[in-house]
């Protein structure tokens, strides 16, 4: 059996919390012969900054590019809140992004029935909810340049964003986009501000020819992302696959995880192109709920999202296809056992902790896996 490599990179916050229940989880496949994995651990955000004043280290980046995944927890907290511009602990993220070249974040957001009532939008908008968001991760507001605040003088400052995006940048994340939605309900939003941007109109450009081209078999609907935002908390289920810029992304992943309801049930992927010599990809999986600092070191922090994004790493970067479904099939059984998190506790439920949900779910796989 292969051997894969894995860099672990806890982060701040309850980072650490729910990746100790995926070290547990990696444990237990390695024991019980569901794959090889090495694990080497590092430093990001915060937590980097403390040991070396840098969000990230060059030898963890190092180790980042060498290894067949990283698996990451979350950055940031108010203890960094007046570190140096460049030495912020979401600076850790940006540049594994921006190094490892993943420019496709794929961000599913699943509505498990059990959970539907856990929404703050009604049962039947949300239920039976699957959408995929897949935003472009690596160009767009996030990077562009110039990227500065200048003093005016006159006592007045000024500050300025890039938005900007090339051809390739856009059609190499379309093809994402249209990819995955032949393998799902053949249907592709394509979400911008053609009426207020450039970058809206060339992004409509090129995904209109994109289509024309390469995906006719597909659906694609052109939306406008203000509009788009709307449509997905009026009635969600009328989307597929919504591609979007990197910063309409970030919104719009937020508002998905709401409707699945709890921002601790959304994982995510980030993908960089096929080597065509190896055949593999750079690629790194996180939870899409952030530090949560209001909640760190008090075990209760929802590990579902980080079981999920590693059922992701197994799919995706490692052709485990039997091994994620367990992990996914684990997570949903345990929620319709009615074991819950703080966050998504309901009536007649049992609230566990960050340990006792990574018990229950860690279990679950094991029965489902016969071992
Ligand atoms: C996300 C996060 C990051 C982003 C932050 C932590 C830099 O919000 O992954 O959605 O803005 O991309
Ligand atoms: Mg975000």
């Amino acid at each position: 059996m292969a051997t894969h490599k894995l860099l672990l990179l806890p982060g701040d916050g309850i980072g650490p919390e729910v990746m100790a229940e995926v070290k547990r989880l990696i444990a237990w496949m390695n024991a019980h012969g569901l794959g090889t994995f090495e694990t080497e651990e590092g430093l990001v955000g915060g937590a980097s900054y403390d040991a070396d004043k840098v969000a990230i280290t060059d030898a963890t980046m190092a180790k980042a590019l060498a290894c067949d995944a990283v698996i990451f927890g979350a950055v940031g907290g108010p203890k960094w809140a007046s570190v140096p511009y460049e030495a912020r602990p979401e600076a850790g993220l940006l540049r594994l992004r921006k190094d490892l070249k993943l420019y496709a974040n794929l961000r599913p957001a699943i509505c498990y029935p059990a959970l539907a009532d856990a929404s703050s939008l009604k049962r039947e908008v949300v239920d039976g909810l699957d959408i995929m968001i897949v935003r472009e991760l690596t160009g767009g507001v996030y990077f562009g340049e110039p990227k500065v605040i200048q003093d005016l003088g006159d006592g007045q400052k000024r500050a300025i964003d890039t938005q900007v995006y090339d051809t390739f940048e856009i059609e190499r994340i379309g093809r994402v986009a249209f990819e995955l939605a032949r393998k799902r309900n053949n249907k592709v939003a394509s979400f911008e501000k053609r009426n207020v941007m450039k970058s809206g109109v060339l992004w409509n450009e090129v995904m209109t020819a994109l289509h024309a081209r390469e995906f006719p078999d597909v659906t694609l609907e052109h939306v406008l992302a203000d509009a788009g935002g709307m449509q997905m908390v009026r009635w969600p289920k009328q989307f597929d696959v919504i591609v979007t810029d990197n910063l309409f992304g970030d919104l719009l992943s937020d508002i998905a995880a709401m409707l699945t309801g709890s921002l601790g049930m959304l994982p995510s992927a980030s993908l960089g192109d096929v080597d065509p010599a190896t055949g593999t990809r750079k690629a790194m999986y996180e939870p899409v709920h952030g530090s949560a600092p209001d909640i760190t070191g008090k075990g209760v922090a929802n590990p579902i999202a980080m079981f999920a994004s590693f059922a992701m790493a197994l799919r995706y970067s490692f052709g485990l296809a039997k091994e994620a479904d367990f992990v996914e099939q684990a997570i949903a059984n345990t929620l319709n056992a009615g074991i819950r998190t703080a966050d998504i506790k309901a009536e007649g439920c049992k609230v566990v902790g960050t340990r006792e949900m990574g018990d229950a779910v860690i279990s679950e796989v094991a029965r489902l896996a016969g071992a």
